[in-house]
């Protein structure tokens, strides 16, 4: 049986909505952005949502947003993917590596506070793998300091946090449809805040700097009432990228949103039969706090002191793993941003990710579990 470690989960739905694009032939920026955006932003309930190609873009255009002075430094976890990260240097920023919680692999509010300096003007949390950071305390910490949050979403689409949703806890949050992720809309994200004027001001930039969106000046072109001749017209009044969500992306998006709600849940029952499965193991721990009832996890992991074992012991029996993450400060490029973060470089070395997703049977859970069990025994 071969288990693999992420898959998306898509149907029908998804094929409809996107005939539907195909059918009125547009699948570029256009009305079905629009719609996934709104409906985006009363699921998360926030005020505002600009849907991008990706959480990276998302994390770019952020920072981007607070027109924050070159050269001022951005507070980054150490165990993150590398977007976290470039953010700030896309934005002439530069990134702080923070060390993370030893349990929680959240970033770590000792640290932050020894890292903090007054020429920090935004901090990064990330919710690892979909654990909660400690958003009270960000959100006091950085206020006291008139430093910026903004959400790393990445992991995480659709889960609340002491009764407020993840994403609406920062001045920004960024969400990924990567095709891994919780939701997918093959690559894709979504950047979301309750200051609609900071939303609207990223607009432009989502698309190449114009102050329009092309498929809204469309109908004029051919509107025989209108005989305004300057349909054609727009301005480019902003520094822009071509960042802009597609209808295809958008068309799937909107099938996903509606089946997020179940994938979240599928996908922590998994993890319940995860931890019931290795509860009794000596040789592997979780790998962070997991609490299934109360979050929706991206990443189900083990710490594994012997990880090149277990992970050939996994790999001969076709089980797929991954290791997530190698801290940021352990590559070559951001080896000068990092320095004294001992707990991301102690804690990660036993990390092993395990196959987690919406479609994941219970008969592939348990085989996986039977085979941490043998390796227990016999490993
Ligand atoms: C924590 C984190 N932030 C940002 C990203 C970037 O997401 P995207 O692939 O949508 O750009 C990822 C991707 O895996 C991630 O894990």
């Amino acid at each position: 049986m071969k288990v693999r470690l992420f898959k998306p989960s898509l149907g029908n739905e998804e094929l409809e909505n996107i005939r539907d694009s195909f059918e009125k032939s547009w699948i570029g920026l256009g009305p079905k952005v629009g719609e996934f955006e709104s409906k985006w932003s009363s699921f998360i309930g926030c005020a505002a949502s600009l849907a991008v190609n990706s959480a990276t873009a998302a994390l770019h255009l952020s920072l981007t947003a607070f027109g924050f002075e070159p050269g001022k430094k951005v507070l980054v976890p150490n165990m993150t993917f590398a977007s976290t990260a470039f953010a700030p240097l896309y934005n002439g920023l530069r990134p702080v590596l923070v060390d993370v919680d030893p349990e929680s692999v959240s970033i770590s509010m000792e640290d932050l506070e020894k890292k903090y300096t007054p020429d920090c003007v935004a901090v990064m949390p990330v919710h690892f793998g979909g654990h909660p950071a400690p958003m009270e305390e960000i959100v006091d910490f950085s206020a006291s300091r008139k430093m910026k949050v903004i959400e790393d979403c990445a992991h995480v689409a659709g889960a609340d946090y002491r009764g407020k949703r993840l994403g609406t806890w920062g001045d920004i949050g960024c969400f990924s449809f990567e095709e891994k992720k919780a939701m997918t809309t093959g690559d894709g994200g979504m950047m979301c805040s309750d200051d609609i004027d900071l939303v609207d001001r990223m607009r432009p930039c989502r698309w190449v700097g114009i102050d329009k969106d092309t498929w809204k000046r469309n109908a004029a072109y051919t509107d025989a009432a209108q005989l305004d001749i300057r349909h054609w017209y727009y301005e480019i009044s902003a520094l822009g990228y071509k960042y802009n969500m597609n209808d295809l992306c958008a068309a799937i998006g909107l099938a996903q949103l509606k089946k997020l709600e179940r994938m979240n849940r599928r996908r922590s029952v998994i993890v319940a039969r995860y931890m019931a499965g290795i509860r009794d193991l000596e040789c592997m721990s979780p790998m962070m706090p997991y609490d299934p009832q109360s979050n929706f996890y991206w990443i189900f992991g083990v710490r594994c002191p012997k990880r090149d074992s277990l992970i050939r012991f996994l790999k001969v029996r076709e089980i797929a793993t991954g290791v997530h993450y190698m801290p940021l400060d352990l590559h070559p490029f951001f080896k000068e941003f990092g320095g004294d973060c001992p707990n991301s470089h102690d804690i990660w070395q036993s990390f092993v990710t395990l196959p987690l997703h919406a479609d994941l049977t219970d008969e592939e859970v348990d085989y996986v579990i039977e085979a941490l069990r043998d390796y227990e025994r016999n490993g």
